[in-house]
Parts: C-alpha cells; sequence; structure tokens
C-alpha cells in the first residue's frame, strides 16, 4: 500500500505530508491517540472503496473480488511484529481477540495466572470472571518501588514457585505510559516452558514489535490506536508453539473448524481456527491498509518520534502549578497521564473540549491498582502520535497552564 506522500523504503518523517494525509489535523488536536488515531486517507479510501464494492456488485462477489488484498491483512500485520500470516487471526477487537485465546486454555480449579498490577481493566475483569468459575488463582506480581513497572526478578520467582498455567502481561497499559520489560519477562517464560499472553493494544504502531523476541506464545491489539486503522478491529497472534499444541477456542465455527463427520470436527491448522465465518471487509482492508501505511512510514521513525512528543509534553506539563503527572518508568509511551488541582473530571475535558483539544479520561476503576497507589481518583490522559506536531504539544500545553490556573483561582474562592 502506497500514497503519494509515504512511500515504503522511505525512512524520513515528511510531516507536512503525512498531516496532508490526514483529514482530521485540519480539524482538532488530536491527543486521544490511545483512544483512536486519525486515519489516512488510504486507509479512509481502502473502506469507502470497499463498501461501494458490496453496494455495487454484492457483499460475498466483492469479498472474493477483494481476495488478494484481504489476504494482504494478514501479510501486512505478519510483517509489522515478526511472523508468518498463518499465525495471525482477524477480531473485532482487542478484547474479542484476548478473550478468544483465554477461552482456548482449559483452566482447570488451582490453575494460576501469574500477571502484573498494571494489566488492562478488561484482562483483569476477565481473569476474575475465570477465578469466579472454574476456581483459579490470580497472582499479581509486585511493582519495583519506584513506579517503574513489574519486578522481574519477583515475577520470576513467581513463576517458578506456582508454574502458572498462564502468565498475562500487558505491554503499555490504558492508564500510563508505563512499559513493561515484556521481552525480559518472555525470557523466563520461555526458560520454563510457560504459556505466555501480551497484550500489546498500546504499543503496536508505536513501537516496533517482534514476538520472537519478546518470545510470546499470543499476542493481542487493536488496530484503532496507534496503527491509525478504523474502530471494530483488532488481531490476535497465536505461534506455532500453540497451534501444533491444539489449543482452540471454546466456541469455534464453521470457518475455524471443518465438521468432518457427522460427530466429529477438526480445527483448521492456521490462526484461522480463532477466526468466525462473517467479517466487517471494508473494516479489515482498512486494517490491512494502516499496517501497510505504518510499515511505510517506518515503525522505527515512529518510535523514535511519538514517545518524544509524549516526553515533551509531559516535561511542560510538570513544570504548571497544580499539576502531578503520573507516568513511572525510564521511558515512558505517548501515554501522558496526569492529575490537576481544582477540576472535576468532566468539567476539565469538556475544557479541553471547547479548546478542539482531543483527550481521555481515566478513572480508579480503570486501574484499581496503580491509581491507589498514587492516590489519584481520576486523571486526564493526552496522548500524541507522530503526526502531531511540537507546537501541538506546547499548545496543549499552555490550554492546561491556563485552566490549571482558572481551577487554582476557582478553588480558592
Ligand atoms: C492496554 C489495552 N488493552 C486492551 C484494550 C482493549 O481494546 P479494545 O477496546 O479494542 O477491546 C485497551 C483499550 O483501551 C488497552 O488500552
Amino acid at each position: 500500500m502506497e500514497s503519494a506522500s509515504v512511500r515504503a523504503g522511505e525512512s524520513l518523517l515528511d510531516l507536512a505530508a503525512l498531516r496532508a494525509d490526514t483529514p482530521g489535523c485540519e480539524k482538532v488536536v488530536h491527543f486521544n491517540n490511545a483512544g483512536c488515531g486519525l486515519l489516512a486517507r488510504p486507509v479512509l479510501q481502502a473502506m469507502l472503496d470497499h463498501l461501494h464494492l458490496e453496494a455495487t456488485i454484492g457483499g460475498y462477489e466483492a469479498s472474493a473480488a477483494m481476495a488478494e488484498q484481504v489476504r494482504d491483512f494478514y501479510a501486512a500485520i505478519a510483517d509489522l511484529i515478526g511472523c508468518r500470516p498463518e499465525n495471525i487471526a482477524f477480531a473485532g477487537s482487542a478484547t474479542h481477540a484476548y478473550t478468544k485465546a483465554l477461552s482456548a486454555i482449559p483452566f482447570v480449579a488451582d490453575d494460576v495466572i501469574l500477571t502484573t498490577r498494571n494489566d488492562f481493566i478488561s484482562n483483569q475483569i476477565a481473569f476474575m470472571a475465570l477465578r469466579r468459575r472454574f476456581g483459579v488463582t490470580v497472582v499479581h506480581a509486585p511493582d519495583h518501588a519506584d513506579g517503574s513497572g513489574v519486578d522481574v526478578e519477583a515475577m520470576a520467582a513467581l513463576m517458578r514457585q506456582h508454574r502458572p498455567r498462564l502468565v498475562a502481561v500487558t505491554h503499555v497499559p490504558t492508564n500510563s505510559g508505563l512499559v513493561q520489560p515484556i521481552a525480559e519477562i518472555g525470557r523466563h517464560c520461555r526458560e520454563l516452558g510457560l504459556l505466555y499472553l501480551v497484550d500489546a493494544c498500546q504499543s503496536v504502531g508505536q513501537y516496533p514489535i517482534d514476538v520472537e523476541e519478546i518470545g510470546c506464545d499470543v499476542l493481542t491489539a487493536t488496530c484503532r490506536k496507534f496503527l491509525r486503522g478504523p474502530r471494530g478491529s483488532g488481531f490476535l497472534y497465536v505461534s506455532d508453539r500453540v497451534l501444533r499444541e491444539g489449543y482452540e477456542p471454546l466456541f469455534i465455527d464453521m470457518y475455524g473448524a471443518r465438521w468432518v463427520e457427522a460427530d466429529r470436527y477438526q480445527p483448521v491448522d492456521t490462526a484461522a481456527r480463532f477466526e468466525e465465518w462473517e467479517f466487517p471487509y471494508s473494516t479489515l482492508l482498512g486494517c490491512a491498509a494502516a499496517a501497510r501505511y505504518a510499515l511505510a512510514v517506518g515503525l522505527e521513525p515512529i518510535s523514535l518520534r511519538t514517545p518524544t512528543l509524549g516526553a515533551r509534553l509531559r516535561e511542560r506539563l510538570a513544570a504548571i502549578p497544580g499539576v502531578r503527572t503520573l507516568d513511572g518508568g525510564p521511558s515512558p509511551a505517548a501515554l501522558v497521564t496526569f492529575e490537576i488541582k481544582g477540576w472535576r473530571p468532566q468539567p476539565f475535558k469538556q475544557a479541553m473540549d471547547a479548546r478542539g483539544i482531543n483527550s481521555a479520561l481515566s478513572f480508579r476503576e480503570f486501574a484499581q491498582y496503580d491509581f491507589v497507589d498514587k492516590d489519584v481518583e481520576w486523571a486526564l490522559r493526552l496522548s500524541p502520535h507522530y503526526y502531531n506536531t511540537e507546537e501541538e504539544v506546547d499548545t496543549v500545553a499552555a490550554a492546561v497552564a491556563e485552566l490549571a490556573h482558572s481551577g487554582f483561582s476557582t478553588a480558592l474562592t
């Protein structure tokens, strides 16, 4: 997939061209890429073209006509994370991908799930649901006292102690810019032969991701955040080992399995066993276009620019009286979270909206461990991406400074 402005092989970020390729840049200061990135024109066009084709020749006929491009979704995601297309399944969301993967593990009472205190809210709820239904035990590895994320050595000791059925780690949580050491954890899992599931929802599209280097058996992500794909999309990576050992989702359909005899079905050999018959093809083609677009821009330059914009913002916010930035770790991702004195959450976000700045709120409910440790009830999250500018960062910081000042004055009166 090539656009006029971004050609494969060019690693230079041509900001003007990238912004011209992004219609939303003209309308908003979009600092909510951790919620949903702005679509690039080729992504939008791929989706519109397919909807048009469906309307013109029929839905089944349209997907048949686009079979090659559909196949490219798997090839593009495989290129993005360093595996074969056969290891990739499309999903309707990261959570859909994650729960399908969990459903493939035949948990029994007293199995241990070892996770972290910063894993995503819906994953934590899923673990508790498994505890309620199957009696599994959920163990949380401790964090370093300095807020720099999970203590890998302590986690490895828990691996040796419990021999968990599953080790589950979120690379970058939704509620802060913390980056967890997933490859280090993966080395311990490999050494001990443990099943390892990584939630890379906030890191795919922001950093180069290599499943071999991470050493994970399963990896899940959405396409809509830093990958800049459409809403209602995600994917699941499953390793050859997972396929070979016969893991299959609890509910497998006529696409994931063949009904080979009256009382027998046979799962397909590839990750397609985690998919279903029906696909939103325009969405899938949009995801293929988004993955090709990210590859053409270059994950290395993206990973150099995006967290750096986040760092610039964090630094400016930290200097504002009444603002406390909350992201831990030596090199946080471009998810910048902070609390601000004198404001309630909704009015503060609305004040940002009114200035044309897109942002997101996080609440204690999203991060029961992290927000309790940090003693915060809520935070605003700002998440720039490579197509944002330094000037936008400064504009956003100036808006927060102004609001912090007025919030402070209100609180004092
Ligand atoms: C770290 C993380 N994991 C998983 C998810 C869930 O993604 P989805 O909404 O596509 O299910 C999110 C969404 O914010 C997330 O930030």
